[in-house]
């Protein structure tokens, strides 16, 4: 209640003197809402999730998948530990980690989510294999890689688990903590698992490259494989990387991608950020920051997963939390589950922000942005700092696009979004009321108050 009235006395202190910069000390800017620009049917394309699934069928009751719009995952075993390592241990360790994956399809599958398979995992390529891991196509000799795959398309197949099948054909290859060996060898396993899979399974998705590094014409490792895919006709069905080095923005990487697409002659199939947020990112601000930054240019995206060990293959990617998590105590078997902070910002985008979405444009710093949908009575903003703490402001226009007048007062209600850290149980978000705000010009201003790194808003207001 306290910290409602001092949010409620700052928004009407700050209207009296006169604008939002008077108290900004920092960074400041403005996110601009247009609300005749109709960008389509809400999707909640940001609900997927890299790992997160606990092995155990059913562990994670259902409503905590269906209520976020769980409709992504991307999974191949990986950090099972022995023997549970992967094919480069053997046929037992590959067994045992494949038997992990194929749980964590049939979870997502049982939410009607397409599943991402990570086979350098199931490989044994984790980021935990020792530096005498051996690679596809060492000194030439494909010969494991091969068998390998044989193995892999065999039980896929024997599983009936390839409907709604993604394949990342390696993951992070830029880096040598996934793939310790040249560019060039790389390519060669590119084109040569492209090819068998494309034959094997017509309808699989074959995604890639996923790069740590974005698309960018001086990055080698995106001039080589646009060049690669094109002569050797091996295009990735979606084009994948990762956004997880808290810099960059999806409209500038996503205009790097056209350009290279456009340098190569290559399609313009859609965009997976497979890996998205850093773990500081991980909180409502974050979550609602990234989820305006995906819907923008309509990438699907999978939230990031910074947990190990078996807490890897548990909490939906730290969305949730049960007794004992982040302890000594922890057991990826315990059941209890409760949601955190972060995800009542993913149960609000999926269940609350319904209708249509409008185009929406980040503040000039790129610190601030907004997803915003209209719905039959209501227009909904969820709004994110990208953990950083000031000033800044959000300017509605176009207010007649959903019939309400040019000029008159505005009554907007504001809802909190706050977390109390990675493991703490927040069961919704907190009701700050309604303010009523004047305005003329078809369009409303009005300030965000970033105090802290970690909170994200959303503003409703009805339709005329
Ligand atoms: C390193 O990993 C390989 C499997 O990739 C294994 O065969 C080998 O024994 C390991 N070496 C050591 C020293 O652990
Ligand atoms: C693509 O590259 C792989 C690996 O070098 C090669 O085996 C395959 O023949 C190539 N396919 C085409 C169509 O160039
Ligand atoms: C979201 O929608 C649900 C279901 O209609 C409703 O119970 C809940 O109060 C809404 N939450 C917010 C924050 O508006
Ligand atoms: C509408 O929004 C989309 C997505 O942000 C943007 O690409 C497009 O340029 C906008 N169109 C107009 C007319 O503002
Ligand atoms: C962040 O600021 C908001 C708004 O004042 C407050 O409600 C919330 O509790 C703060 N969170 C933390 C972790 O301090």
């Amino acid at each position: 209640m306290m910290l409602r009235n001092l949010f409620l006395a700052l928004l009407s202190a700050t209207l009296v003197v006169g604008g939002p910069n008077a108290i900004g000390k920092r960074q400041s800017g403005t996110s601009v809402v247009n609300l005749g620009n109709n960008t389509g049917t809400p999707e909640h394309l940001a609900s997927g999730v890299l790992y997160g699934i606990p092995d155990t069928a059913n562990q994670i009751p259902d409503h905590f998948y269906t209520d976020m719009g769980f409709n992504y995952a991307r999974a191949g075993g990986a950090q099972v530990p022995a023997p549970g390592r992967g094919w480069i241990w053997g046929l037992t360790e590959y067994k045992n980690r494949f038997a992990s994956a194929l749980s964590n399809y049939k979870t997502a599958r049982k939410y009607n989510a397409n599943f991402i398979f990570l086979i350098h995992d199931l490989w044994g390529a984790d980021g935990t294999q020792n530096s005498s891991a051996p690679y596809p196509g060492d000194n030439g000799d494909w010969t494991s890689w091969d068998a390998y795959l044989t193995q892999w398309i065999s039980d896929m197949n024997a599983n009936d688990a390839t409907a709604g099948l993604s394949v990342d054909l390696w993951n992070e290859p830029d880096l040598t903590g996934f793939w310790d060996r040249s560019q060039a060898q790389y390519l060669q396993m590119w084109g040569r698992t492209w090819h068998r899979l494309r034959a094997e399974w017509p309808s699989v998705l074959l995604t890639g490259p996923a790069y740590a590094g974005s698309p960018s014409s001086s990055n080698t490792w995106w001039t080589e494989f646009c060049s690669f895919v094109k002569s050797n006709a091996s295009v990735p069905d979606q084009w994948v990387w990762h956004m997880e080095g808290g810099g960059g923005d999806m409209e500038s990487t996503y205009g790097e991608l056209q350009v290279l697409l456009k340098t190569y002659g290559l399609p313009n199939n859609p965009v997976n950020i497979d890996e998205y947020s850093t773990y500081p990112e991980q909180v409502p601000s974050g979550s609602a920051w990234w989820i305006a930054q995906l819907e923008r240019i309509n990438a699907h995206g999978l939230r990031g997963n910074w947990l190990s060990g078996w807490a890897l293959h548990d909490f939906l990617a730290s969305l949730l939390s049960k007794p004992n998590a982040g302890t000594s105590s922890y057991s990826e078997t315990a059941t209890g589950y409760f949601p955190v902070g972060d995800y009542q910002v993913y149960k609000y985008y999926n269940l609350n922000m319904t209708g249509y979405r409008v185009g929406t444009i980040p503040s000039a710093d790129l610190a601030l942005d907004t997803y915003v949908t209209v719905g039959s009575s209501l227009v909904k903003i969820l709004c994110g700092v990208r953990i950083e703490t000031g000033t800044w402001q959000i300017t509605v226009n176009d207010l007649s696009a959903v019939g309400l007048p040019t000029s008159g007062t505005l009554d907007i209600h504001t809802y909190e979004f706050y977390t109390n850290g990675y493991y703490a149980e927040v069961d919704a978000p907190l009701d700050l009321g309604w303010y009523e705000h004047t305005y003329s010009g078809n369009s409303v201003t009005f300030p965000i108050y970033q105090v802290n790194t970690t909170t994200a808003y959303a503003f409703e207001f009805y339709v005329g």
